[in-house]
Parts: structure tokens; C-alpha cells; sequence
């Protein structure tokens, strides 16, 4: 049998921010992290946005998900235009999500469930609202304190041009004129998202000790990690020189050529002097840790952010955006481990986020991989058939070595809600580029609790608001409420993994080998993966537990497999047919005699 790790008896202490998290320096190298975008997770004071005593009331949820961590999307002060990407006070809360005290309740709390918690910081950009840039728009050209940003004059005959070509992630010019305190158009200033996001200029020393006192504030009210927001942009080439091809438009740099190296914003060599600052400000505090947001297509420059002396992880954006295809998905494995294991860093597994499409909405349209570059609600989705891969999907995930992510709803097997209506949508995206871009609001719907129509508990009874986004009706077949006990539900089988993941040490952090083709049957390279199955085996790197370890079979394929002779099925995503193995299902398995060798 198995047994859950013992979850410490909540603390009576009644000062929250003096609660330590549980001491275990290298929690995070095999953690299971919760994504938490706290406007969508529980409204409890019924304005129709969520809130962190919400969050309170809901952690015993997740406290019973088998969760190790939290990792809080932005709840900074903020005018909102980025969904709170756009933040005016690095050291408070937003009035609509609560205090300060709510914040250190919560950590307080989330410590005494044995949850750690990670917060999102925003280093690149802050918001038009911040002081800093009220004060650089107050001071005027030349001002010390427009150098905390990027302000220029324009170019042309009257200064009418925007300093350069760069143009903004979310569409558009990537600069924005100013009005000058006379009244008349003046600079100038930059901003790689929205207007409202100016970026800082972090060649200013004063930006880089506001930083780094901005995570010692984290980090003493309790704080166990930082994600790191659009962490490969902060430092620019300090000439702001155009940008050739298509990078001009905002798009991510695709090759690892001298060309794309150069690049004036992007991976740019001096951004890891920053992280290394930020490590010994990490390393004062035991047990806390950098997580970056870094999309890059180059394991190689990749590997550098999470290098000894620098972060301690990075999302793994190659799976995330991956095709439900064995082979392209064995391909991406094995890249993440190769990028990871020389370096020391666990890789991440991440299959959603706020940013990108729900999975059982993808997994259900024919073409299965995601790019930010090209999201398409046009196409049919299959629901059922996107909700039996998620759940392998799920399995497969969880069953890799290193820590995984589970973003607010992907158990609870929500899908994409794509047919907001224009008038409600929020995202800048959307706006940006006139609705060409569907943009995330589809997303960020606020969770569904239980009942059988909107706002699903997700508001209190007598709610003056509206959830900030409309649920769809459909949602009352996943509710919390309706999902919990049964046992084929995406969200037992979320709680049955994590339990198992947490219990067996041979699952998070460790090693893992792949097996051969489970039929014998193998494809061209005779590896797993080549004839649409992949099957590994983990076993606990110290040999702990009983040594016999887990092994993962995920049927990518079309037609059912065999399983491995003896195997004792731990758990599958859909039921075994006569014993084998159906399509689009994974199962966990402990092997008579152990795992393969390698
Ligand atoms: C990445 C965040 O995940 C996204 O939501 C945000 O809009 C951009 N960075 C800009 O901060």
C-alpha cells in the first residue's frame, strides 16, 4: 500500500509572516506546483473577481489535491490592462484581491498545510501607474528619473517617429509618444508589451537594488519562490538598433544562429549577471527559490539560466507547446533532459498556463501542438476525445523526472471557452490586434465550485458582481462539487496521481530510463516513441522505498498495446480493454522483477 507523506498539523502560531515552511532545502527539484490565477480561483466577497481570502477558505482543496506548492499569478496593485502584469507597487496587494494581511494569511496558512508558495514577479516592465514612471513623465527629458526607463526622442523632422522598428509582443508599435508637462508631444519611451507596461532600463543600478529589494520583502514575509516573469528580455542593446526580419514584428527569435545571438532584447549575454545577483539574494534565505519564464528554442542558451549560480529552474515551453505525437513528444524529453541533466537543474513539466490554450480543448482539435504566434479557435474541437488525452497526458506528465505544474482547472478537466463575447473580452491581445488573436481570456474563466449554473460557487450566494468572465453553462458536468468522489473524474484521478507521486520516492526528482517497445514490435530506431508508444521506467535515485520502482507506458498509437508481463497497474487514465492497453491512454505500473534495465 501506499502512504501519503504525513502533512504537518497546522501551527497555532498567531503570527503569520514568523511561520517557516517545512525545512527541505530541495523540495522544488520534484515538486507539484499549482498554478493559481487568483482573479478566476474564489470570489468571497461576491464582486465577481476572486480573492485571496477566497484562496483561504479553498486551501484545504488543495491541501486534499496533494499539491507542494502555489505559485500565485501577479496580485500587485495594478490598473489590471495586462491582467496584473502591469504591477504600480512591487510591496502591496491590489485592494481587489484583499491586504497585505490577507497575503500573509494565506502564506501563514498554505505553510501549516505543508504548501509552499511561489509569487510571480514582473522585473522586465512595471505600469504607467507606477511612481516611478509617474515621476519620469513629471520630470521631463534628460531627468534621472526618465533613466529608469527607456524614453528617446523620436525620429523624423519633428520628432514624430518612433525611435526604432521594435514592435510590441501583443501587436503594435513596441513605443509610445508622450505629452510633455508644456502640453506638446515629446519622447518617446519603450514597452515590449502593452503602452501600460513601460520596461525598466536595468542598466540603471537603481532598478537592479529596487529588485533585489523587492525579493528580500518576498522572501522575509515568507515567500518560497519567485517565477520570473518575461525573464529573458530585461537587458536591450543600449543603441536600441532596428531590428531585421521578422523579429521586427514582436516575434520570438527561432534559430540559434549569430544573427538571433545579436538579438537587441532578447537572451541577451548580460541578463545573467542579474540572475546571479538574484541567486545570492536567494541563496541568503535556505530553501527559496528562481523559477524563469524564458521561451527560447535553444537548449544550449537555455541551459545557461539554469546553470550552478544562477536559476533554479525555467518552464519547460518545448513540452508544453509539443503535439500529442510519441515521437515528436520523445524528441522533446529527451532534449529537456539533456539541456537539465549536465548542468544538475530538475527539468519542469508543464502542459498549460494562463497564456496558452486549455489542453482538453487542444488535444481535441486536429492539429495538437500550440504556438503563441498562431492560436485558432476556429477549428472543431473534440471534447471527448481531447478529455481522454489530457488525462493521459496527465500521467505522462506527472511520471517524468522533476517537478510538474498544474495551472487552476486542468483538473478539473476545463476546457477553452471560446466564445466570449467580444464586449466582455479583457485581454490586450484581443484588443491589440482587433480580435485577430483570440488572445487568453478563454483561459482565465473563473473556476466553476459546484451547482448547477453560473457563477458555480465561484461567488457567494447574494453576489453583486458577475464573474469577471462568463462561464459557460456546460461547466456544471465539472464542477468541483460534481467531480469529487467520482472515480472517473479528471479531478480523483489528478488527486489519485499526486497522491502516488508524493508517495513513492521513485516518481519527482531522479533519473529515468526509457524501455523498449512494449509489444517487441518496434519502430524504426527501436526506441521508445517510434511506434507511438512511450513506456520508461523511474526508480528512486538512492534506492529508496522498496527499489521496485514505477514504470509509465503512454499509448500514444491507434490501436491498444500489450503491457509489460507481470505488470500490477498502480493507476490508468482510462479502464485496460482484456488487459491491454487502449489508445490515448497511459498507466502507471509496478513491474514483477522491477524496472527494465536501461
Ligand atoms: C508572461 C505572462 O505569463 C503573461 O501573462 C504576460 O502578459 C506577459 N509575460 C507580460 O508580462
Amino acid at each position: 500500500m501506499l502512504e501519503a507523506r504525513p502533512v504537518p498539523t497546522p501551527s497555532p502560531a498567531s503570527s503569520p509572516v514568523s511561520l517557516a515552511a517545512p525545512p527541505d532545502p530541495a523540495w522544488w527539484r520534484g515538486a507539484a506546483i499549482y498554478q493559481l490565477y487568483v482573479r478566476s480561483f474564489a470570489d468571497s466577497d461576491g464582486d465577481g473577481t476572486g480573492d485571496l481570502p477566497g484562496v483561504l477558505a479553498r486551501l484545504p482543496y488543495l491541501a486534499e489535491l496533494g499539491i507542494d506548492a502555489i505559485w500565485f499569478n501577479p496580485w500587485y496593485p495594478s490598473p489590471m490592462s495586462d491582467a496584473g502584469y502591469d504591477i504600480a507597487d512591487y510591496r502591496d496587494i491590489d485592494p481587489v484581491f484583499g491586504t497585505l494581511a490577507d497575503a500573509d494569511a494565506v502564506i501563514s496558512e498554505a505553510h501549516a498545510l505543508g504548501i509552499r508558495i511561489i509569487i510571480d514577479i514582473v522585473p522586465n516592465h512595471g505600469s504607467d501607474q507606477h511612481q516611478w514612471f509617474r515621476e519620469a513623465l513629471a520630470a521631463g527629458p534628460g531627468s534621472a528619473a526618465r533613466t529608469r526607463f527607456h524614453f528617446r526622442n523620436g525620429l523624423g523632422r519633428s520628432g514624430e517617429l518612433p525611435p526604432n522598428n521594435w514592435q510590441s509582443i501583443f501587436g503594435g508599435p513596441a513605443w509610445t509618444r508622450v505629452t510633455e508637462a508644456d502640453g506638446r508631444p515629446g519622447q518617446w519611451y519603450l514597452h515590449l508589451f502593452a503602452p501600460e507596461q513601460p520596461d525598466f532600463n536595468w542598466a540603471s543600478p537603481e532598478v537592479r537594488a529596487e529588485f533585489e529589494d523587492v525579493l528580500r520583502f518576498w522572501f522575509e514575509r515568507g515567500a518560497d519562490g519567485i517565477r520570473i516573469d518575461s525573464a529573458a528580455l530585461l537587458t536591450k542593446d543600449p543603441a536600441l538598433s532596428d531590428i531585421d526580419g521578422p523579429d521586427a514584428a514582436g516575434s520570438r527569435p527561432s534559430g540559434s544562429g549569430p544573427a538571433e545571438r545579436a538579438h537587441p532584447y532578447q537572451d541577451r549575454d548580460d541578463v545573467h549577471e542579474i540572475y546571479r545577483s538574484w541567486r545570492a539574494v536567494a541563496d541568503a534565505y535556505p530553501g527559496r527559490v528562481l523559477i524563469g519564464e524564458i521561451w527560447l528554442p535553444d537548449a544550449a542558451r537555455l541551459a545557461r539560466y539554469v546553470s550552478p549560480g544562477e536559476l533554479h529552474a525555467v518552464f519547460n515551453f518545448p513540452y508544453l507547446t509539443c503535439a500529442w505525437d510519441a515521437a515528436r513528444l520523445r524528441e522533446v524529453i529527451d532534449g529537456t533532459l539533456a539541456l537539465h541533466t549536465p548542468v544538475g537543474a530538475p527539468p519542469t513539466w508543464v502542459l498549460s498556463n494562463h497564456d496558452v490554450d486549455r489542453i482538453v480543448s487542444r488535444y481535441g482539435r486536429s492539429k495538437t501542438s500550440f504556438s503563441l504566434q498562431a492560436r485558432d479557435h476556429s477549428q472543431p474541437v473534440d471534447l471527448a476525445l481531447g478529455t481522454r488525452r489530457a488525462r493521459a497526458a496527465a500521467l505522462l506528465t506527472m511520471a517524468l523526472p522533476g517537478s510538474v505544474y498544474v495551472y487552476q482547472g486542468e483538473e478539473l478537466g476545463l476546457w477553452e471557452v471560446e466564445d466570449i463575447p467580444a464586449e466582455l473580452r479583457q485581454d490586450p491581445i484581443w484588443h491589440r490586434t482587433s480580435g485577430r488573436d483570440p488572445g487568453r481570456d478563454g483561459s482565465r474563466v473563473p473556476l466553476p465550485w459546484a451547482g448547477p449554473e453560473p457563477p458555480f460557487g465561484f461567488s457567494p450566494p447574494g453576489a453583486t458582481g458577475r464573474p469577471w468572465l462568463p462561464q459557460p453553462a456546460g461547466w456544471r458536468e465539472v464542477t468541483v462539487e460534481r467531480e469529487a468522489g467520482d472515480p472517473g473524474s479528471m479531478l480523483e484521478l489528478y488527486r489519485r496521481a499526486l497522491r502516488i507521486r508524493r508517495a513513492e520516492p521513485a516518481l519527482g526528482d531522479g533519473p529515468m530510463s526509457w524501455r523498449p517497445d512494449p509489444d517487441g514490435a518496434s519502430g524504426a530506431s527501436g526506441a521508445s516513441g517510434a511506434s507511438g508508444v512511450l513506456a520508461f521506467d523511474r526508480r528512486a535515485a538512492d534506492g529508496g522505498g522498496d527499489g521496485a520502482g514505477v514504470s509509465c507506458v503512454a499509448n500514444l498509437s491507434g490501436g491498444p498495446v500489450s503491457l509489460p508481463a507481470g505488470a500490477e497497474v498502480l493507476l490508468a487514465s482510462s479502464p485496460l480493454d482484456g488487459g491491454l492497453l487502449p489508445p490515448d491512454t497511459t498507466a502507471w505500473l509496478r513491474v514483477q522483477g522491477g524496472p527494465a534495465a536501461g
